[in-house]
């Protein structure tokens, strides 16, 4: 196991489509290693998910891991560590609904995005099982987020109105209004 470095914006693996994992990659021992890794760099890194891209290694694979309650990003629901292999997302309602989102690879800011608001994730599980979740508001955004990495996209592609695009610490002074951060 080992904290890895987590690539930032420029990077050009950052902005490549990741390749599914096989079959036989999900039941090695390597993908083990791999997803133990990004486990630690999440902890270490202190975010809420990450997507294989972010660690240089351009597959399709992220991990969320949520502790719920307030939080930099508001108050919100809890979603305990989930390993997403070759995910597909299907939209349940296209209605957005906006947050601000922070990203490890963009590292120091915050911007306002909206997405819709309801979605449903398949994917595999780390041992290769089949796993449906649906999710909505921001857990949907989260998902969204993420797997937006695998398709070398990032949460600043999506900002309308870039007077919402901030630095942490003037989010912190001038956009957090109701400690909401919606
Ligand atoms: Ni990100």
């Amino acid at each position: 196991m080992a904290v890895r470095k987590i690539i930032r914006m420029g990077h050009p693996t950052l902005r490549q489509v990741a390749r599914p994992l096989t079959s036989e990659e999900i039941h090695s021992e390597a993908l083990v290693r791999l997803v133990d890794d990004m486990i630690d760099t999440l902890h270490d890194y202190g975010g809420i998910g990450l997507a294989a891209p972010q660690i240089n290694e351009p597959v399709r694979l992220a991990i969320i891991e949520i502790d719920g309650g307030p939080s930099r990003y508001g108050e919100i629901p809890s979603l305990p560590l989930t390993v997403f292999i070759n995910p597909e997302v299907q939209i349940l309602n296209p209605e957005p609904a906006g947050y601000w989102e922070g990203c490890l690879s963009v590292p120091g800011m915050r911007g306002f995005v909206e997405r819709p608001q309801h979605v449903r994730v398949n994917a595999l599980d780390q041992q290769g099982a089949p796993l449906t979740l649906e999710l909505s508001g921001f857990l949907a955004t989260v998902l969204q987020h993420e797997f937006d990495h695998l398709d070398g996209k990032l949460y600043i592609d999506h900002i309308k109105d870039t007077s919402l695009l901030a630095f942490d610490e003037e989010f912190q002074r001038y956009m957090v209004t109701s400690g909401e951060a919606e």
